[in-house]
């Protein structure tokens, strides 16, 4: 396969003898494997046989595990209904050999944006308390609430957002293989993944429920047009920890690491699809992270399309706190500010375990003159087409 030029740092693994190239850390590199050799070595993970990868203490400690050992440990009922997720995919591609390639890239934030000196303004906002991330963010940059081990516990015990995308989308296991823990300025981004399964439930009530024919288009490379992005979130056992200045600003610049590309100028970039992330097992909360990858997406010229996976109170204020501060043309590096603002003067004080004023109703305080305190409900869509879903 002849790949196009602005691929053609890319390493397309095709000699048999060569070991696989790793993505270590502080190294922007790309592997291009084909569908192929991916079910080949999550053969090989399924029947545990790499060698060198079953502790911590290896030379591979810092690599997230390969081997599926653990999910043959234990009768879990996750355990039973991730294997079922698995067969299903190794049985579709015993059946009929698939024929595409899936490009792997470690991408670093060298120079992270001034983020105080942001003249940006806010993108468009699609936002609803329907649909998932996988289902609906078709054409978009779909984001993958990572854990720093790529895959958190799909091979073991895990089952939320990550686990479960790894799961029916197995070829994303395969980075584990030779992915090196995620750097605080670093992420994954994975072109061409095909889904095989369609699932029900979520964590303790996930349920493999049927085989799924993937009719995604493909690239000129024969790679599934879907592009997804492993960025992952701080995990905050403290509330208030997250509000700390630097917090915000490792949230904010993981996340544009992951929205950017450094051709962008020249090309438009699909909306990213996102949604609560971190705010799960990770602790963090919905409402300053939906900020942050608003202004993260909008400093990297993308527009936004939020799915609150049910939660449609956090769609309403989300929606009304986008429309207010498009309105009045908030720039990113003034929405920067306000939020060490709210940081130095509300969260530094705090002696309860959360703030007694919330970051919203600060930012509208401080916006806003005393005549518009009370933000109107939005009169007006301020994007592509903000559904606000009357119920979920
Ligand atoms: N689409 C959109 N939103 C979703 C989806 C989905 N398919 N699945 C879950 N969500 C929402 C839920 O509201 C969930 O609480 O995203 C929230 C965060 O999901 P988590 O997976 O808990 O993400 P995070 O808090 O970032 O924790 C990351 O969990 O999966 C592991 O390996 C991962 O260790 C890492 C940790």
């Amino acid at each position: 396969v002849n790949p196009p030029p602005t691929l053609s740092k890319t390493v397309l693994f095709g000699d048999k003898t060569t070991p696989i190239p790793l993505l270590k850390s502080r190294v922007n590199h790309s592997l291009t494997l084909s569908q192929e050799q991916i079910a080949c070595l999550l053969a090989n993970a399924f029947f545990c046989t790499f060698p060198r990868r079953n502790s911590r203490k290896s030379e591979y400690g810092n690599y997230p595990e390969i081997n599926f050992y653990r999910l043959f440990e234990g009768s879990s009922q996750r355990k039973i209904e991730k294997l079922k997720t698995l067969l299903c995919y190794f049985r579709r591609v015993t059946q009929t050999k698939p024929k595409g390639l899936v490009t792997f890239t470690r991408q670093i934030l060298n120079k992270a944006p001034n983020w105080e000196s942001c003249q940006t303004q806010l993108t468009r906002l699609h936002i609803t308390c329907e649909g998932t991330i996988e289902d609906n963010g078709y054409g978009m940059l779909q984001v993958d609430f990572a854990n720093r081990f790529v895959g958190g516990g799909v091979t073991g015990h895990g089952l939320v957002q990550e686990e479960i995308r790894f799961v029916i989308n197995p070829e994303l296991i395969v980075s584990r293989l030779f992915t090196e823990a995620l750097e605080y300025n670093e992420c994954l981004i994975i072109t061409g993944t095909e889904q095989y399964s369609k699932y029900t439930g979520y964590a303790e009530s996930y349920k493999w429920k049927e085989s799924y024919t993937d009719e995604t288009p493909r690239d000129d490379w024969q790679r599934r047009c879907t592009e997804i992005v492993a960025i992952d979130a701080l995990k905050y056992r403290h509330f208030l920890e997250q509000f700390l200045p630097e917090k915000m600003t490792r949230e904010l610049n993981k996340a544009y690491c992951g929205f950017f590309r450094s051709n962008a100028n020249n090309i438009h970039l699909s909306a990213v699809a996102t949604g609560n992330w971190g705010c799960g097992a990770f602790g963090g909360d919905t409402r300053l992270k939906a900020l942050i990858q608003m202004m993260a997406a909008a400093e990297a010229g993308r527009d936004v399309a939020y799915f609150t996976f049910g939660d449609l109170q956090l769609m309403r204020d989300v929606h009304k706190m986008h429309n207010f501060l498009t309105d009045r043309q908030v720039t990113v590096g003034q929405l920067y500010s306000l939020l060490n603002q709210y940081s130095d003067t509300v969260c530094r004080n705090c002696h309860t375990a959360r703030p007694d004023v919330s970051l919203y109703n600060f930012i509208y305080e401080k916006i806003s003159s005393p005549a518009t305190a009370n933000a109107s409900e939005p009169d007006k869509d301020s994007g592509i087409s903000s559904v606000m879903s009357d119920f979920c």
